[in-house]
């Protein structure tokens, strides 16, 4: 990526402290999203996508959860981690929006959809309510609800699962935020709606160039949508590069494995699908020190039980966190 970086994370770790224990849910990572980049966000169950991704806008709770070190460069030279909850809330929804796996939980349930659309719309950009419901009336429309005005009235339980989400993409819209995380966003829907809003996702890039940082574990769909991606285990980035080379050229075992588990399509194929990757993540309940992969890598050797690869670039932006390549 050439264009202009947007946010830059530095070493950010996340712990979650409680009375029986600790959780290090987030360990040390690090990249850059630049503008009008989609970045994916990949990895299995508790790697600690959402928490690395929610934490920069602090909206994991705090405590128990705690951001132990690191910063979050703003474009505007501000450092996410180190301002206030008040502070953020200039940067919530505004400059960076958050499109939730469940609407439901995203919604206030006793508040009409059109009335949550144009409320900070109406104080970020001061405008009258008439001209903001048309603005919501135009961006529903554009994500491809029908009747658009007078669905602004409903309530959200009034929509279905797959309209909600379009009404919550809508809703993420409203600022003309830079960035757009949207976590998993998809996983809830069927097929057929789950590629509209996938579809509609790259026209929305196209029409407001925002950046997006799409989390997901399906590797299919994020192959189709990021330009770069990273792929999380035990709160680290262990691979990151564009989209192709990631898919071709895979370094890390754990991405290898990930794509030796990808269903596909082709039924020749049919017999090396999902092929999984045997035993279980660590458990997070101590800061990590030696390779978190070794215990399931068939390519561990001494060292990686010794000691923790940090993530470093081998060819042009291809980035792996391991001692054997
Ligand atoms: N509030 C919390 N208190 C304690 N631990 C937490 C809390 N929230 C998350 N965690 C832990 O942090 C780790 C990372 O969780 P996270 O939700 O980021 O995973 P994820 O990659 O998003 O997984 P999934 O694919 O299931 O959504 C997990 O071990 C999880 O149990
Ligand atoms: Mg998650």
């Amino acid at each position: 990526m050439t264009n202009k970086i947007i946010l830059s994370v530095k070493d950010l770790s996340v712990a979650f402290h409680k009375r029986d224990g600790s959780t290090y849910a987030v360990n040390g990572i690090s990249y850059d999203l630049h503008e009008g980049e989609t970045l994916g966000i990949v990895g299995e169950s508790g790697c600690g996508k959402t928490v690395s991704s929610m934490a920069l806008l602090k909206l994991i709770s705090m405590p128990p959860g705690k951001i132990e070190t690191g910063s979050a460069i703003y474009k505007d030279g501000k450092d996410l981690v180190a301002l206030s909850s008040k502070e953020l809330r200039l940067y919530r929804g505004r400059e960076i929006a958050v499109i939730f796996q469940d609407p439901m939980t995203a919604f206030n349930q006793v508040m009409t959809i059109g009335d949550q659309m144009i409320e900070g719309y109406v104080e970020h950009f001061g405008c009258t309510r008439k001209d903001a419901l048309k603005e919501a009336e135009r961006l529903m429309d554009l994500t491809g609800i029908p009747a658009a005005k007078t669905r602004l009235k409903d309530y959200p339980s009034q929509f279905s699962g797959g309209m909600r989400q379009r009404a919550m993409i809508a809703m993420a819209l409203m600022c003309k935020p830079s960035i757009l995380i949207a976590d998993e966003p998809t996983t809830a829907l069927d097929v057929t709606i789950q590629s509209q809003i996938l579809d509609l996702m790259k026209d929305i890039r196209k029409e407001f160039g925002t950046s997006i940082m799409w989390i997901s574990h399906d590797l299919g769909v994020v192959a189709g949508l990021a330009d770069t991606v990273n792929v999380m285990y035990a709160g680290m980035i262990v691979e990151s590069a564009d989209v192709d080379e990631l898919y071709y050229n895979p370094l890390h075992p754990y991405t290898k494995g990930l794509l030796g588990s990808l269903p596909s399509t082709d039924i020749d194929n049919d017999q090396k699908r999902l092929k999984s990757i045997g035993g279980y993540p660590p458990i997070l309940s101590k800061k990590i020190e030696k390779c978190p992969f070794a215990d399931r890598c068939s390519e561990a050797t001494d060292i990686c039980r010794h000691g923790c690869p940090s993530l470093s670039e081998r060819t042009g932006q291809h980035y792996v966190a391991c001692f054997n390549v």
